[in-house]
């Protein structure tokens, strides 16, 4: 290259380095709905939005998550704020509320919807099949109408690696089928959904959606000062272990012992809530690349399955105390082994999940021992 030659493309690379900055910075001015962001999954993401410098809006109509009354933000925001230095704009709204969320649309200018709310106990959707859909997939269909109306576009959905059913192969890759073989109205409402989601990316090409198939979130900020907190008996694994260990509830059901793995337990492919959170935000980035069309789906888990003995073992190390258990016979819809294929996130977001069982229940034991009875 002659001497003019090299200022040009020296002046061209930093133009791009500036540009780029510029970009992101812009980014990150971005404000963000986020539905169901009082609860165990959203307040962690909040976290890492707020941390960005992204502008954020809760909505959550407290139904699982616990504000000391209904006219204060949720516990878990206030010190989501006291962990960030940061402020979240909250609303008590249902995402069923249509006038609400007019309202909210016209005050706001929203750029992406990162949408969480939903009922999500499987076995109270098999006892109450409608309030599953009428939440989960109605309230769906009303947010994405005035999403529309509103022209915000964006929407990042909270998926579940339920869709994939009884699994035909291991790792399930995206490319496993769906909706087959379903064993209850919770994973049905999100298969639905999902097909809601694809089927308007095909009648309007402004729509850009993705699909966040989650495997089985655990774990909480290492601060010990957010985490999960059930309002009813847990229904999941993780928190259950640890309000044995704390002293809360007396021994652990073990659903089945029969199974067909390496110890008979079920083997679960568990992700840290942190790692989740930071998939939401390389989904956004994604999502708001020039390239980005239609709608896109990603498994977001460790790649790695663990059985419940196995997480046991990690509590029992990482608690220093015995975790007393029963084994019982299987839950009826119960899979031996689930656990991701999450090279596609890899390759398409650059994300990757970084902390493994003890970490998980480092954190949640550190959550637990702080907050013996959540957030009350
Ligand atoms: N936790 C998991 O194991 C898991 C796994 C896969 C997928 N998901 C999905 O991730 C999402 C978040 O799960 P989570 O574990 O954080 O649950 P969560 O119950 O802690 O959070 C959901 C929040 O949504 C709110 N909410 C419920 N219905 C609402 C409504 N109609 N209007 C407004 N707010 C409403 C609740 O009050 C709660 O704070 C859900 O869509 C769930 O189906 C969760
Ligand atoms: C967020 O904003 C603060 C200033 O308010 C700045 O110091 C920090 O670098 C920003 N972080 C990111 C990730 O942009
Ligand atoms: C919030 O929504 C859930 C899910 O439909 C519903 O069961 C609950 O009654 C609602 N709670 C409030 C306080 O409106």
């Amino acid at each position: 290259m002659t001497p003019t030659e090299k200022c040009i493309s020296g002046t061209i690379i930093i133009l791009l380095i500036i540009a780029d900055t510029l970009y992101s910075i812009a980014d990150n001015r971005k404000t963000i709905l986020v539905t169901g962001g009082g609860g165990y999954i959203g307040s962690h993401t909040v976290v890492e939005l707020l941390n960005r410098n992204y502008s954020v809006v809760v909505i959550d109509n407290l139904s699982n998550c616990y504000a000391r009354n209904p006219s204060e933000k949720p516990e878990s925001l206030k010190r989501v704020e006291d962990l960030t230095g940061r402020g979240v704009v909250f609303y008590d709204v249902d995402i069923r509320n249509t006038a609400a969320l007019e309202k909210l649309f016209q005050i706001h200018s929203i750029d992406a919807v990162i949408h969480f709310a939903a009922l999500k106990s499987v076995s109270e959707s098999v006892e109450k099949p409608a309030d599953y859909y009428e939440n989960n997939v109605a309230g769906t269909n009303n947010l994405l109408q005035v999403m529309k109306k509103h022209k915000v576009y964006c929407i990042i959905y909270s998926s579940s690696a339920t869709v994939y059913g009884e699994p035909e192969f291991l790792p399930l890759t995206e490319r496993h089928p769906t909706g087959q073989k379903l064993t209850n109205p919770y994973g049905r409402s999100k298969y639905f959904t999902e097909e809601i989601l694809k089927d308007i990316t095909a009648t309007n090409s402004e729509w850009r959606v993705i699909l966040l198939r989650y495997f089985n979130p655990v774990g909480a900020h290492p601060s010990g000062s957010i985490g999960e907190d059930p309002f009813d008996i847990p229904n999941n694994l993780m928190p259950y272990i640890s309000q044995v260990a704390v002293g809360r509830r007396s021994k652990l059901n073990i659903f089945g012992s029969d199974y067909p793995t390496k110890d008979g337990t079920g083997v679960r492919d568990f992700i840290h809530i942190s790692d989740l959170a930071v998939g939401h935000l390389r989904a956004l980035k994604k999502i708001f690349s020039n390239k980005f069309k239609g709608w896109k789906v990603y498994n977001l888990g460790t790649g790695k399955g663990y059985s419940v003995l196995d997480m046991v073992k990690a509590f029992e190390r990482a608690s220093g105390r015995r975790i007393n258990y029963e084994f019982t016979k299987r839950r009826p819809g119960d899979i031996s082994a689930v656990y991701a294929d999450a090279s596609l996130a890899k390759r398409e977001l650059n994300w990757k999940a970084e902390k493994g069982i003890d970490e998980m229940c480092e954190d949640t034991w550190n959550w637990q021992r702080r907050n013996p009875n959540g957030y009350r």
